[in-house]
């Protein structure tokens, strides 16, 4: 198994660290920072809803992890005011788990399912009547004298989240009426919330230094609210507490963060690209791989980033370091091969 990333945008396994999360989760639009084509849309949305008295259009959030679904799917309940029940996807395992969480449902609630590309077919079928005409369908018995019957549902809204849309079902993405892509945070931003969180944890931080945790923080608000807790740490230890420049700056070098928000397995990853593949272009296959991480893995929480970036670049052939990559890590391109190669298509 691959060791702990500082890095990792996955969800915290540590139920303290769940805890901590859940206290930093803005509530409500004004403190959701960024994201603002988003909630732009998702706004009109709910004022067009309300104004109709109607539920909201379900909607599907996509992203990478750590980028603020979860969040967004609570402020959306809030916003409208209505009761959220949170699921995921592996958690519903039988149709007849589905049937019993909508037949609970009340008109206006909202579910939110995450890691919605991985609910079990047989389950995503109800779903989909579910969806489109809040009906659910049921079999009773087997073989010829089986019956269907149809229930009325309440007037539920469905809140998708997944990390890749194209893991999802068409039939299942194409009955969520509003779909929406979390973008990266600009370090501006990753530098507002870091503020924030540290004025909820009491945290106290200069400016200076909240920049520039931002800028090794993936643009990732998990890894942010992450990268500030491990810093108080090593300043209530090495200082008094306060998280200045200096101290910032030794406790990324101790965490081994570089100045990109690269942590040694994204070295590594690279690293392993140029030497072993001249560059690339290499398949992700590959890729997995080189690092022994899953496949899943390198394109959930590795390649957005140093794509994002421009560290990385997706060609038809597979994904290729670029000249910044090279700089960055400070290595030599052997022959001309940064240049982009005649194309097999
Ligand atoms: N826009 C934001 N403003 C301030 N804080 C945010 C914002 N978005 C996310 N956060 C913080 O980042 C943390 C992670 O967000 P969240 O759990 O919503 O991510 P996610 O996209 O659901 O991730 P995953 O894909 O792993 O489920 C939250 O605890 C919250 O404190
Ligand atoms: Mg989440």
């Amino acid at each position: 198994m691959a060791i702990e990333r500082i890095v990792d945008a996955a969800e915290e396994a540590d139920e303290q660290e769940q805890e901590l999360e859940q206290t930093l989760r803005p509530k409500d639009f004004a403190n959701y920072i960024g994201q603002e084509r988003l909630k732009k849309n998702i706004k009109l949305a709910i004022d067009a809803a309300k104004k109709r008295g109607e539920p909201l259009d379900h909607v599907l959030l996509y992203g990478p992890p750590g980028l603020g679904k979860t969040t967004m799917a609570s402020v959306i309940a809030h916003e409208m005011g209505a009761q959220i029940r949170i699921t995921s996807g592996p958690a519903i395992e039988r149709a007849g788990d589905l049937a019993s969480l909508l037949t609970n449902l009340q008109d206006g609630d909202i579910l939110f399912i995450d890691e919605v590309h991985r609910l079990h077919r047989t389950v995503e079928e109800v779903l989909y009547s579910a969806m489109e005409d809040f009906k659910l369908d049921i079999m009773l018995g087997k073989g010829p004298s089986a019956k269907s019957l149809r229930l009325d549902l309440p007037k539920f809204t469905l809140i998708g989240a997944t990390t890749r849309t194209g893991a999802l079902a068409a039939p299942l993405r194409d009955r969520f009426g509003m779909i929406h892509r979390l973008e990266f945070y600009t370090a501006q931003e990753i530098s507002q919330i870091i503020e924030r969180a540290a004025g909820i944890l009491g945290i106290q931080v200069d400016p200076v230094a909240a920049q520039e945790l931002a800028l090794r923080a993936r643009l990732t608000p998990r890894i942010a609210n992450r990268l500030l807790r491990r810093v108080r740490d090593y300043a209530d230890v090495n200082g008094d507490g306060i998280i200045d420049t200096v101290i910032s700056t030794k406790a990324l070098e101790l965490l081994e963060v570089d100045e990109l928000g690269l942590d040694p397995g994204d070295r590594m990853l690279l690293t392993a690209i140029i030497d072993s593949h001249n560059g690339g272009p290499v398949g992700v296959e590959t890729l997995a791989a080189l690092t022994a991480e899953e496949r899943s893995t390198i394109e959930d929480f590795y390649e957005p980033y140093l794509l994002q970036i421009g560290l990385l670049e997706r060609t038809p052939r597979g994904r290729k370091v670029t000249a910044k990559a090279y700089t960055h890590l400070g290595k030599q391109p052997k022959t001309n091969h940064i240049e982009s190669q005649p194309s097999l298509l």
